[in-house]
């Protein structure tokens, strides 16, 4: 038995691989392109070990898709791969439409051949599990219920726009060739090996830099917050247990609002790493907002909750106090990602 991963050298996808090895020896290829966002740093750990064959590529090449699929034979294939900050698509939508859209077409149409192909156990047995965004369903009202599955699509932004039309995609391989999906819509994660262009760990690594925190806007806009070990649990829930066809909301019920969370990471840091020019929180500056910000999301998990038994493990304060610890003891990770490409991302994106 093994499992084929995508994107498994990015942030959730190499916490769920890691994740993975702590309850299993089933192997696992992992297939990444190695984008910016991709480091085998994340992965050091497994250098050696023969349960994790790791094989950089892109989820556009078919001929690859259909090789590893035919050497591996893969009992389920769990789709991380995608282009995933919303900020970068703002400024260059193409890459999205590519690996979101056309990447996750590619890897449908090789998953389709490749089950068509398979019989008995081994065919009934297949899951191609979709890891998909909150992001789809646009943005709440603060009086709005959180997104329920059955939320009507409305995304915003190029990147949920993207991840939408995948999800569009897999469901109509379900409905019309019967391949055999599960897709799961999650919140905010945070954690390590998070890449810093994203809020927490971009307020981490600016904060120990006597950089200042941007903050969007107003600050007011409401993420859900989700340890993403917690989230590789309730991914490992749908895979095992799923209905197929079905989508499940994966949350863990922590709204807050963005200054809420760039002041908690402060008083964290205050704590832990005290500056002794003064407490963190000063270096908070309010910058231009986001084009098409959404103000709120936020996740009703009782689907997967009453399914599946997933809860998540973590509190956000556990789980927040583990990151910015992670952070800390992990300097070298955090300075090796600050490459030119990193650089240059920032200065276009915040000016010097
Ligand atoms: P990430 O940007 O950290 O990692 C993406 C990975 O995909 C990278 O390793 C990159 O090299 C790889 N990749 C990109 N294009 C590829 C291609 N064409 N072929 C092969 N590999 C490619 O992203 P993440 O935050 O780990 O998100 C993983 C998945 O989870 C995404 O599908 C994202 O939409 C979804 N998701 C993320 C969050 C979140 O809060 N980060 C929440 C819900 C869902
Ligand atoms: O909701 C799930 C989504 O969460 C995932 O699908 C995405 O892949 C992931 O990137 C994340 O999207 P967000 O846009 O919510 O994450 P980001 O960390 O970029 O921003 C979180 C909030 O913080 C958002 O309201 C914008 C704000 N923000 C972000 C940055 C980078 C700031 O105020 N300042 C910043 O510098």
């Amino acid at each position: 038995m093994t499992i084929l991963v995508t994107g498994g050298a990015g942030f959730i996808g190499s916490n769920f691989v890691l994740d993975w090895f702590k309850s299993s020896d089933e192997p696992v290829v992992n297939l990444d392109a190695l984008t910016y966002a991709g480091n085998l740093e994340n992965l050091a750990s497994l250098q050696g070990d023969a349960r994790h064959v790791f094989v950089k590529g892109d989820i556009c090449d078919r001929a690859l898709i259909d090789h590893l699929l035919a050497e591996h034979q893969p009992r389920a294939i769990v789709h991380f791969a995608a282009e995933s900050h919303v900020d970068r698509s703002i400024h260059g939508p193409g890459a999205f439409m590519r690996t979101n859209v056309e990447g996750t077409f590619t890897l449908l149409e090789a998953a389709r051949a490749y089950w068509s192909a398979l019989q008995g156990e081994a065919k009934s047995g297949f899951r191609f599990h979709h890891v998909s965004t909150d992001e789809v369903y646009g943005s709440l009202k603060p009086q709005d219920p959180p997104f329920a599955e059955t939320h009507a699509y409305e995304p915003n932004s190029p990147y949920s726009a993207s991840k939408a039309a995948s999800d569009h995609l897999v469901r109509a391989w379900h409905h019309t060739y019967g391949l055999p999906v599960v897709t799961t819509n999650c919140s905010n994660n945070y954690g390590p090996y998070h890449f810093p262009e994203k809020l927490i760990p971009l307020m981490i690594v600016n904060a120990l830099a006597g950089k200042p925190l941007p903050v969007y806007g107003d600050g007011q806009q409401i993420r859900d917050w989700l340890y993403v070990t917690d989230h590789c649990s309730g991914i490992r829930a749908v895979l095992a247990g799923g209905t197929l066809g079905e989508t499940y909301n994966i949350g863990g019920w922590n709204e807050k609002a963005n200054i809420d969370i760039v002041k908690t990471v402060c008083a964290l840091l205050d704590e832990l790493r005290p500056d002794p020019a003064g407490p963190y929180a000063r270096l908070i500056t309010y910058v231009t907002d986001r084009p098409g910000h959404d103000r709120r999301y936020a996740i009703d998990a009782r689907k997967i909750e009453r399914d599946l038994g997933w809860r998540p493990a973590e509190t956000f304060e556990t789980g927040i106090r583990k990151t910015v610890q992670w952070y800390l003891a992990n300097e070298a990770w955090v300075a090796n990602v600050q490459s030119g490409g990193y650089r240059d991302w920032v200065s276009q994106q915040y000016g010097a």
